[in-house]
């Protein structure tokens, strides 16, 4: 039986809390603990955005630190205070990493040793949650994939989640850090950048742009709503057994031609968007995960795809403002479609 771990007037430290689910954990935590201090440390790459945060920047419970990962001295300064991490920050587009692995390797395996290894050394934390992913499993076309089995990344970018997960467990097994990783499946929901497949889909529609819908669109993915995936961190905080993994999704298998056609419908827009275009390298057909684990601590998805998806769409066409100041304002938005395109 594992003691229940409080957050209750604790202070946590959320890696990457500017980017799509770290904003939404931040709210999701400072909406549910009135005794919580939460210490953001983001970089601001191209995915952070503080305009995600704006609500609650002058929150007492909350402070933001513009900082690297990689940065032993400022990690070293910021641990002390805490009592707990979640480790969110990293590089985190598949088709980026296909284009340039560099940044990939440099944070999210090098960055998440900083952060293991000054946490190892100040000694205090309760605990350190690692947020990996479903994608070092690889793919598989059928079964389902549970916490035992090998890990086999198809893509640079998983392929670095793999590297930093199993640094996080040897620091487990070797100095006692303890660590929790946690493997969830695709996340959609408010504040995710539009390079992801469904925000871009639900954008380029409202914009009349084409859908561009890699090979043959048959690839399947489980979509878990933000929001139920903030509620499964938050329980294994609490209940998770120090040193384990556990898989975290929602069963929502779908191709992603389906989900396609679930926007366009959505949006009221021609399923003539849709546009078949050159497939990604190496794409994987599948992800499945087994998640009877992280059921059994008491976590249940609370929301069905298809009131995700509807709240999902609405959030887009209500915060046209957040989006469009990406996709026309950013240079690197611009810079990465344009080899992007290049490649298609
Ligand atoms: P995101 O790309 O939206 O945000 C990443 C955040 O990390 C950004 O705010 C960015 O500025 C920050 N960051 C990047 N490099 C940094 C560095 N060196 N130092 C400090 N901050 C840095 O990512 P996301 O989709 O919110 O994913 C968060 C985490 O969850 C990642 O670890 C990702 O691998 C994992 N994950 C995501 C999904 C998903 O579907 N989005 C699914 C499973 C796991
Ligand atoms: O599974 C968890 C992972 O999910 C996270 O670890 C990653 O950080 C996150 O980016 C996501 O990876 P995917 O590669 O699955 O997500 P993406 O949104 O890039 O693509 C989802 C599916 O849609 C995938 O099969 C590729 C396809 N796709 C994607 C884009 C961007 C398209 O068909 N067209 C597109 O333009």
């Amino acid at each position: 039986m594992v003691e229940e771990r409080s957050l209750t007037g604790k202070t946590i430290l959320v890696t990457g809390g500017a980017g799509f689910i770290g904003s939404n954990l931040i709210h999701y935590l400072l909406e549910n603990y009135s005794e919580i201090k939460i210490i953001n440390l983001d970089k601001l790459t191209y995915a952070g955005n503080l305009d995600n945060l704006r609500d609650v920047e002058t929150d007492p419970r909350y402070e933001f630190i513009q900082g690297d990962i990689r940065d032993r001295a400022l990690v070293a300064k910021v641990i002390p205070k805490v009592q707990g991490i979640i480790h969110l920050a990293a590089e985190t587009h598949v088709d980026r990493s296909i284009l340039d692995a560099g940044e990939f390797i440099l944070t999210d395996v090098f960055g998440t040793f900083v952060l293991l290894d000054v946490a190892r050394q100040i000694g205090q934390l309760e605990f350190f949650l690692h947020v990996s992913t479903d994608e070092v499993y690889g793919s598989r076309e059928t079964g389902y994939f549970s916490e035992d089995d090998a890990l086999n990344p198809s893509s640079p970018y998983a392929a670095s989640k793999a590297g930093a997960d199993r640094l996080a467990h040897a620091y487990w097994v070797t100095y006692r850090l303890p660590v929790i990783i946690v493997r969830p499946s695709n996340n959609y929901g408010p504040y995710q950048y539009p390079e992801k497949f469904i925000p871009l889909f639900i954008t380029n529609a409202l914009e009349g742009k084409t859908l561009p819908l890699y090979g043959t669109g048959e690839n399947v993915r489980d979509w878990l709503f933000v929001e139920d995936h903030c509620r499964a961190l938050e329980l294994v905080i609490k209940k998770g057994k120090i040193g384990e993994v556990y898989n975290i999704g929602a069963n929502n298998e779908i191709p992603n031609i389906k989900v396609a056609r679930q926007i366009t419908q959505h949006l009221g827009k021609s399923e003539d968007l849709i546009k078949l275009v050159k497939d990604r390298p190496g794409h994987d057909q599948r992800y499945a995960l087994d998640c009877q684990k992280i059921r059994r601590l008491g976590w249940a998805p609370q929301v069905s795809f298809e009131e995700g998806l509807q709240r999902t769409v609405e959030w887009y066409c209500q915060h046209e403002e957040w989006w469009r100041k990406i996709k026309e304002k950013s240079s690197d938005y611009r810079r990465f479609y344009k080899q992007y395109y290049q490649d298609r």
